[in-house]
């Protein structure tokens, strides 16, 4: 039997782009899986879709509380969580110069603290159990800096260092992916606010399907035990940085 149907995950963002096609990637491969995000009626119509194996909790990762109750609903639910996937984010990129302060701490809200408040609600039950797996997508903007995008770079690099401190204090007992993804199609340009970094963005990048990542966490998940995939960067293949 493959790995994956004893395995219980907890997607974040699952309502749409890259969260969505784990999410589907993980349920069509027999696993069981949690949906979170803040539009609960997208997280309904795609676990009734997905079928038994795949139930949602409404969860907004920048409140610690909600992502602890999710945690607890998975194991109520499921038993058990084997891996928690930090992968709700939002892109509101802008020049620094603009002065966006409620976009900068928005990123900071939902990119950093949601995926510490992941950890947080999940960690202590992996530990008690001694095993486990985190993994979170970070970005190229977490390997390389682009103008306008200084904000988003910040917390994508933040994303980069929390990941390598869990995987180091955690050695032997939780496995710890981060998956850089190169442009991807979503909604997080068209939910960017800034009008002309998106529309520059669109036109100097081709876009690759969100199932290319979706396969790379799936591969993490699947390596035995023992072995633990830390770091895979998914670019479309014309992509330079
Ligand atoms: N697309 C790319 O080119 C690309 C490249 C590199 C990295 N990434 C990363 O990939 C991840 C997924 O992004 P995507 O491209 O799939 O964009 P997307 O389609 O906009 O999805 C973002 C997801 O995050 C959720 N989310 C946002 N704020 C949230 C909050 N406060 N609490 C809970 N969920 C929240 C959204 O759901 P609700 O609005 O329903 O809450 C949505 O499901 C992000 O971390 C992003 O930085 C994307």
């Amino acid at each position: 039997m493959s790995k994956i149907n004893q395995t219980v995950t907890i997607v974040t963002g699952a309502s749409s782009g890259i969260g969505e096609a784990i999410a589907r990637e993980l349920a069509n491969a027999g696993g069981k899986v949690m949906l979170a995000a803040r539009r609960e009626d997208r997280l309904k119509e795609l676990a009734t879709e997905l079928g038994d194996g795949v139930a949602y909790h409404a969860t907004d990762v920048t409140d610690v509380d909600q992502t602890r109750a999710l945690v607890q609903a998975t194991i109520a639910k499921f038993g058990q969580v084997d891996v928690f996937i930090n992968n709700a984010g939002v892109m509101p990129v802008s020049p620094l110069i603009d002065l966006k302060l409620d976009d900068w701490n928005t990123a900071i809200d939902v990119n950093i603290r949601g995926v510490l408040h992941g950890i947080a609600a999940v960690l202590p039950h992996l530990m008690e159990r001694g095993s486990g797996h985190v993994i979170n997508i970070g970005s190229v903007a977490s390997l390389h800096v682009f103008p306008n995008f200084g904000v988003y770079c910040g917390t994508k690099f933040a994303v980069k260092a929390i990941s390598e401190a869990l995987r180091k204090e955690t050695l032997g007992k939780v496995r710890v992916t981060t998956i850089y993804p190169g442009a991807v199609e979503s909604e997080l340009i068209t939910a960017s606010n800034d009008q002309q970094t998106g529309e520059q963005v669109e036109e100097s990048f081709s876009f690759i399907s969100p199932t290319a990542i979706s396969r790379a966490v799936l591969y993490a998940i699947e390596q035995p035990d023992d072995v633990s995939v830390n770091e895979i960067v998914v670019r479309p293949s014309d992509q330079e940085l």
